[in-house]
């Protein structure tokens, strides 16, 4: 079994999509183990997206990510990590995959409704991040 942090962004809560987009998860085997809502920090957000430094989109990353509520998940399951890129798509959801939540439901390369952790070593730390307190 594998874990993955998954981010319901604050797009996405808006549209009022939460249950759909968790539904995705759930109908294809993954399992929500850990769920928080809140409107996070912008050092919080530099910490989660520290990658990203330096980068053209970051500044506009930040402040749409810190814009209002989101909902972070810890989501478990075989292959889990994978799976869920599968089930998000491609960043920008005009070369989204048919069916993937960001193909249905994202604006653009932004404002794309979910993250996901991209490799286990970022799922460890993500997880970390956003659920340290647990004992897991
Ligand atoms: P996410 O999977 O959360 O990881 C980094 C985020 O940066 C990405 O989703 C998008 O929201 C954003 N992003 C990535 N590339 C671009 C880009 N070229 N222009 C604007 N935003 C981007």
């Amino acid at each position: 079994m594998e874990k993955s942090l998954v981010l319901i962004k604050p797009d996405a809560v808006e549209k009022n999509i939460i249950g759909k987009i968790i539904d995705k998860y759930e109908e294809n085997g993954l399992k929500v183990i850990a769920l928080r809502m809140e409107t996070i920090s912008k050092d919080f957000a530099c910490k989660h997206y520290e990658e990203h430094i330096g980068k053209s989109f970051f500044d506009p990353l930040i402040a749409f990510i810190t814009k209002g509520p989101l909902c972070a998940l810890i989501l478990e399951g075989e292959n889990a990590i994978e799976k869920i890129r599968e089930i998000n798509g491609s960043t920008n959801p005009e070369v989204a995959e048919e069916g993937t939540i960001r193909k249905l439901y994202a604006a653009n390369n932004r404002e794309n409704c979910v993250h996901a952790s991209d490799s286990p070593k970022s799922a460890e730390r993500e997880i970390k991040l956003w659920f340290g307190n647990l004992n897991l």
